[in-house]
């Protein structure tokens, strides 16, 4: 058996229309995974519930209303780069490649992509990969809009999806991983998946990732702390859905929204404060979590980076960066390298 049949064998596959197929693990293993890594986090002293789980499909559905808000300025900076951009990106650009994205969500910012490769290419290959379900609207959307464009979603998380790019085929391919979704990870984790990305590259691959800046403290906390309590709610909902896929028994209103900015470290902190001394059951992982009141449940790094800082992380991976741009208040970035 070969490595792309015995890797698919990990996937369910479903094939919509010619244009359209998608893989997924099997769901045993999902339901698994979630139930797990929710009770590794929670049932102990300094709790947290990884930033992946936020993204159910009203999980999914908040973070568009947050990239839509005045005060979360990443989306619409990034997107008034990519624009600026797309012209390099063409010539930089041939029909050889295919296009992946890493957290795909919306694709909205892909379509500014998708642009460039439908003036180079007569048949554009897109797999955006996701773990949120999320991916299935958002793929039939780009297909009503591109017509020769053909997608192979992977509804897996971005290692998952990794995986599967290595081992499908000897096609180039212009790997995107936008929104500083990258700043999310603690700076260990991250600095070993940026190396995961560079050793699935092959030679002539390409890399561009979008991150978001270091600026003043008053900037970043109002952008996690908006005034229509959008952020709120999107930390808020991931309670709701440990109680509704594990059976538990979170009373929101015990619970607040709270994101701060810690300089000394550039990122910004997401946390779930408890308001009162309480328990909490998690039916389906059999624990009792008790929290006390003021206890935080971290949730979420959002890391902010300089220039230099970008540079070297890149460097350390195995990287080569062929181009970085910023706006011109340099509040984020993106930056294209290939494999050293
Ligand atoms: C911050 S949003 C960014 C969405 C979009 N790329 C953008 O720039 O607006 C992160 C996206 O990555 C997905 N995601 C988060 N963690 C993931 C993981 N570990 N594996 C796969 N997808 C993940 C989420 O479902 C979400 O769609």
């Amino acid at each position: 058996m070969n490595d792309v049949l015995h890797h698919n064998l990990n996937y369910k596959k479903y094939v919509i229309d010619p244009r359209l197929q998608y893989f997924k693990p099997h769901s045993i293993k999902i339901v698994k995974s979630f139930s797990d890594e929710i009770c590794h986090g929670i049932n102990r002293d300094s709790k947290y519930i990884l930033p992946k789980f936020f993204y159910d499909k009203k999980g999914s559905n908040l973070f568009e209303q947050i990239c839509a808000l005045h005060e979360y300025y990443p989306t619409r900076i990034e997107i008034s780069i990519l624009k600026k951009i797309q012209h390099e990106l063409h010539s930089l650009l041939d029909d050889s490649y295919r296009l992946v994205e890493l957290g795909s969500g919306s694709s909205v910012k892909t379509r500014l992509i998708l642009d460039v490769f439908e003036s180079i290419c007569d048949k554009i290959e897109y797999f955006p990969i996701d773990i949120s379900e999320i991916l299935t609207e958002s793929s039939e959307f780009l297909l009503n809009d591109y017509r020769y464009l053909s997608i192979t979603g992977i509804i897996d998380t971005y290692e998952g999806g990794l995986e599967f790019i290595k081992h499908y085929d000897d096609r180039k391919n212009l790997i995107i991983f936008l929104g500083s979704s990258f700043g999310n990870f603690s700076p260990s984790e991250g600095a070993k998946f940026l190396k995961k990305i560079s050793s699935t590259m092959k030679k002539g691959d390409l890399f561009l990732i979008g991150l978001d800046l270091v600026k003043p403290k008053h900037i970043l906390e109002n952008a996690y702390n908006d005034s229509q309590g959008v952020t709120a709610k999107f930390n808020l909902n991931v309670l709701s859905r440990i109680n509704d896929e594990l059976d538990a028994d979170f009373d929101l209103t015990n619970f607040q929204h709270y994101a701060i900015y810690n300089e000394k470290d550039h990122r910004i902190e997401m946390y779930l404060k408890s308001l009162v001394n309480q328990s909490v059951i998690i039916a389906k992982s059999n624990i009792l979590v008790n929290l006390s009141k003021n206890e935080l449940i971290h949730t979420e790094y959002s890391h902010k980076y300089k220039i230099t800082q970008i540079e070297n992380l890149l460097d350390v991976a195995g990287f080569k960066i062929k181009k970085m741009w910023t706006d011109d208040d340099k509040f984020f970035s993106l930056t294209l390298a290939a494999k050293k």
